[in-house]
């Protein structure tokens, strides 16, 4: 019995080992294609975005130089986590968060760890945005070199007014339902939604609702940038069932 479990582990490791470098080689195919066909991937994607901030770039803050898009967030060699390629240097900051509900209590929820990390390189405003891995120097940028407060995109290091991400939503869901919560839905319904999002462990994070290459939702005042649905409503309800 002992030695069946110890070779289903291994088989689990080596596809989940598999699976990393299946996604590895998919970021890169991606990278490529597009180094490769630039008009390929124009529509639709990151390039019309505020997320290009190559010279390109539709938004204020872009580089003055630099011609690669997905440089900024992606590279192929030295990247700073290997999963997706990433680019961009790591913030070591200790953030401020909101609370959960675990149980009857209530404690704080996890530092942001996953995707949400790899938004806060940038958002929390404690990196360069041209600290890109492989570059002697960060890149110049017109603009802004860093976002900083009284900037749209600057979040800060304190996210206790913010949404808690990071959680597993499956701990909340064993913790005893209460008023608020506003009316969670089942993890199941949740899972089964396309758009809305848990990452490989079943944990909320801000590709949950935002979308980082796409902004095809925005609608100024109404819609946020990189929603991944047509209206904000349609997100929350995803999770929230009014009551
Ligand atoms: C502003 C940052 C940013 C830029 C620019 C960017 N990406 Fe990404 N990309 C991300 C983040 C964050 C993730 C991780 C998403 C997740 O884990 O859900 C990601 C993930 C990916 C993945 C893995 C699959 C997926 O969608 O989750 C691929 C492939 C990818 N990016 C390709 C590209 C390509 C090609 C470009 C250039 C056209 C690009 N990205 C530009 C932030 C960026
Ligand atoms: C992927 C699912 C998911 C989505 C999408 C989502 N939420 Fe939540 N939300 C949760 C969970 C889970 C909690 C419960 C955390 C807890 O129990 O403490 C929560 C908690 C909350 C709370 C209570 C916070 C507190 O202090 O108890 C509010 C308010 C809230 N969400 C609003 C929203 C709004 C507004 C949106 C849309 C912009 C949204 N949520 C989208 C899952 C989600
Ligand atoms: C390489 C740096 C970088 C990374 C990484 C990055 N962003 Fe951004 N993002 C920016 C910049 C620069 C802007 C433009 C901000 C401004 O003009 O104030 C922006 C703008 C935004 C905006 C629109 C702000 C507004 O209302 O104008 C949202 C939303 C956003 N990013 C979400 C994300 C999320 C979510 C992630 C991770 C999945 C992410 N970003 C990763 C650099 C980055
Ligand atoms: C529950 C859904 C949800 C999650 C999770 C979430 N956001 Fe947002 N985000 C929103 C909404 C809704 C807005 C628009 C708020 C407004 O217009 O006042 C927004 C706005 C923004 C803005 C524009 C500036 C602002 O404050 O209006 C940025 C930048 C941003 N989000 C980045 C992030 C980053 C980075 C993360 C993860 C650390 C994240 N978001 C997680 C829902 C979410």
């Amino acid at each position: 019995m002992r030695s069946k479990s110890t070779r289903k582990d291994r088989k689990d490791l080596i596809i989940t080992g598999t699976i990393s470098m299946v996604l590895a080689r998919a970021v890169l195919a991606g990278l490529i294609a597009l180094l490769a066909h630039p008009s390929v991937a124009q529509h639709e994607s990151v390039i019309s975005t505020v997320h290009n901030l190559s010279i390109s770039g539709p938004g204020e803050i872009r580089s003055l130089t630099e011609r690669q898009v997905c440089k900024f967030c992606h590279v192929p060699h030295n990247a700073t986590v290997p999963q997706p390629l990433w680019g961009h240097a790591i913030s070591r900051a200790q953030y401020q968060v909101p609370s959960i509900r675990t149980g009857r209590t209530r404690q704080p929820a996890p530092q942001p760890d996953g995707s949400s990390r790899l938004c806060l390189s940038c958002h929390d405003g404690t990196i360069a945005l041209g600290e890109v891995a492989g570059e002697p120097t960060p890149i110049a940028m017109a603009g802004a070199v860093r976002l900083t407060p009284g900037r749209r995109g600057f979040i800060g290091t304190d996210l206790s007014g913010s949404h808690p991400i990071s959680f597993r939503l499956s701990d909340v869901e064993q913790a005893a339902p209460d008023e608020s919560d506003m009316g969670l839905r089942a993890l199941s319904a949740i899972q089964a939604d396309p758009e809305v999002q848990l990452d490989a462990e079943g944990k909320m994070q801000c590709t949950t609702c935002h979308d980082p290459h796409s902004d095809r939702f925005y609608v100024e005042g109404q819609v946020p940038r990189f929603w991944v649905k047509p209206t904000v409503d349609d997100v929350c309800l995803t999770c929230h069932a009014l009551r």
